[in-house]
């Protein structure tokens, strides 16, 4: 596929200098690297892709994107590996979920593997933003937008795929420090039947009203319950939750079920097949509030964690909601959150062994 990709390489990269100036003290999806890629549909059919200068796109005021929103994305991580290559991680599981959306969206699906070699393409030509440090790496960002002009509300027939790249450090703020979060009694993130599940533009647009509320409470993230009962815990922010319970020795993670107003996380599901190799039991149900708080309280809930490729894993601390406030591990970060984040990053870095064959060599 490689040969579908034409490389016009930027004449004026950044130089060493000025990209070590750029790169320094790294945040979450700042700065971007001198290159993308892009690539059209229209007549029913995909045009080759081009890898060229990062550059601003120009769209008709009436591109349908603007207008209706059929816009999709993906994240996905390339790490710098001990012998100094470059691998991705999972990232056909990002192809798969980005076919998902482009389905559920009716937008048209984009083979798996012409946006894994999409990414593989951007991440060779700009393997020198690779950042080297444990936790930092190149954020790729794959995405698809409708660019027809036309103000009928219907499927556009024209898009743009682009994949564009940021060397990143810590997502949050304040690194993995434990977050408070407020539980939203007032907003929903997604219903069944709608596009939960996928992971399209304006999700994160109807979640922003709650995370600014959550803010307003002085926690760091919003939590959603589910649409029907509100009583269910689905997500925090855009990452999924862990609950961990501890007894008799034993250690199990327990994660809210997939029901189809959930991302199915790629973070998620990685977790869930590592934790058996540490000797943790897993289980995927359903979490009320209630419950929550009543083991909590018990001292049978341990840790709370949520996971993401973003910010990987990062520790819940102080939960509030309108029923009052509970402490999570004494707000600290817990053993078992510690230990899987460190067991990922160890994989996605190349430093232990990748038993499930999740890592994608591209250098
Ligand atoms: C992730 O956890 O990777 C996310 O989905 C957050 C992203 C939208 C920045």
């Amino acid at each position: 596929m490689s040969s579908r990709i034409e490389l016009k390489p930027s004449p004026t990269p950044l130089n060493p200098t000025e990209r070590a100036l750029r790169t320094k003290n790294l945040r979450f999806g700042a700065v971007f690297t001198d290159h993308m890629v892009s690539m059209t549909y229209r007549d029913s059919g995909w045009g080759d892709a081009v890898l060229e200068a990062y550059r601003s796109i120009t769209l008709d005021p009436a591109a349908s994107v603007l207008h209706y929103g059929q816009a999709i994305f993906e994240g996905f991580k390339a790490y710098r590996q001990r012998d100094g290559g470059v691998a991705t991680f999972r990232p056909e599981a990002n192809a798969r979920r980005f076919a998902n959306s482009a389905r559920r969206l009716a937008m048209p699906e984009l083979p798996e593997d012409v946006f894994v070699e999409a990414a593989d393409a951007l991440i060779q030509q700009d393997r020198d933003w690779v950042p080297p440090a444990l936790g930092e790496s190149l954020y790729v960002r794959p995405l698809m937008v409708a660019t027809e002009a036309a103000l009928g509300v219907r499927p556009a027939r024209e898009y743009l795929f682009l994949v564009i790249a940021s060397p990143s450090g810590a997502y949050f703020p304040k690194g993995v420090k434990p977050v408070s979060v407020w539980i939203s009694d007032d907003f929903v993130r997604a219903a069944p039947g709608g596009t939960g599940d996928t992971k399209c533009a304006g999700n994160y647009a109807a979640s922003l009203v709650a995370q600014r509320q959550a803010l307003e409470q002085g926690c760091d993230q919003v939590v959603w319950l589910d649409a029907v009962e509100r009583r269910f815990v689905e997500e925090m922010g855009g990452m999924n939750l862990f609950f961990v319970y501890t007894s008799g020795g034993r250690t199990k993670l327990v994660t809210p079920k997939l029901t189809g107003s959930l991302l199915p996380g790629v973070t998620r599901d990685s977790i869930l097949k590592l934790a058996p190799e540490l000797g943790y039991d897993t289980e995927e149900s359903l979490i009320s509030v209630d419950q929550w708080q009543a083991d909590l309280a018990s001292g049978s809930m341990t840790e709370v964690f949520a996971c993401g490729t973003a910010a990987v894993i990062t520790p819940v601390g102080v939960v509030k909601s309108r029923l009052g406030e509970w402490t999570v591990h004494q707000g600290e970060t817990g053993p078992v959150a510690a230990r899987l984040r460190e067991t990922l990053l160890a994989i996605q870095h190349g430093e232990a062994e990748d038993t499930h064959g999740w890592m994608h060599r591209v250098l």
